[in-house]
């Protein structure tokens, strides 16, 4: 992998990996999507089915495979915050971005979304909760944080490919 993005749902990882990937004339992966295709499931129901911990195995395998492949790699929100996971991040020598964000920001970005388990069972405050919790593994794992909050994905993505 050339760079992978870590965060919480809806800091944007999906998006400006996309876009990262075009602009760098590279390939994109992303980590829920490759867990779904994986299962066979989609993520509500791997969590409905198989529960979060389940989920979390398949995640850790899933991001191994996923780091032996070129280009850019979005990861979940939870996949930095499980302590295999960030030492496997920071073994694979592969530059780590944070795309951090403010609540209102994230509000606003997943309250609609269905598709995302936790967003589902969680109300506001504990979401918030559960945002914060994750910001020392975020820091930990991260080597290069981005905030999201009201600059266009071309912004973003300008401002990494020059750290890159
Ligand atoms: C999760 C985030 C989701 C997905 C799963 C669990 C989390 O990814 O991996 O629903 O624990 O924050 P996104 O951050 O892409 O929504």
């Amino acid at each position: 992998m050339e760079a992978i993005l870590i965060g919480f749902m809806g800091s944007g990882k999906t998006t400006i990996g996309r876009l990262l990937a075009q602009q760098l004339e590279t390939t994109h992966a992303d980590l829920d999507e490759l867990i779904v295709k994986r299962a066979g499931q989609p993520i509500t129901a791997i969590f409905a089915q198989q529960g979060e911990a389940q989920f979390r195995t398949l995640e850790q395998a899933t991001l191994q495979a996923a780091l032996k492949r070129p280009g850019i790699l979005s990861t979940g929100g939870g996949t930095a915050t499980v302590a295999a996971n960030v030492q496997t991040l920071k073994a694979s020598s592969t530059p780590v971005i944070w795309l951090a964000a403010s609540d209102d920001t994230i509000l606003a970005r997943v309250a609609s979304d269905t598709g995302r388990p936790l967003v589902n069972s969680l109300d506001t405050q504990a979401l918030f909760d559960l945002k914060r919790s994750r910001a020392t593994s975020y820091a930990q794992a991260a080597d290069l944080v981005v905030n999201t909050d009201d600059r266009t994905p071309n912004q973003i993505c300008q401002e990494i490919t020059t750290w890159l």
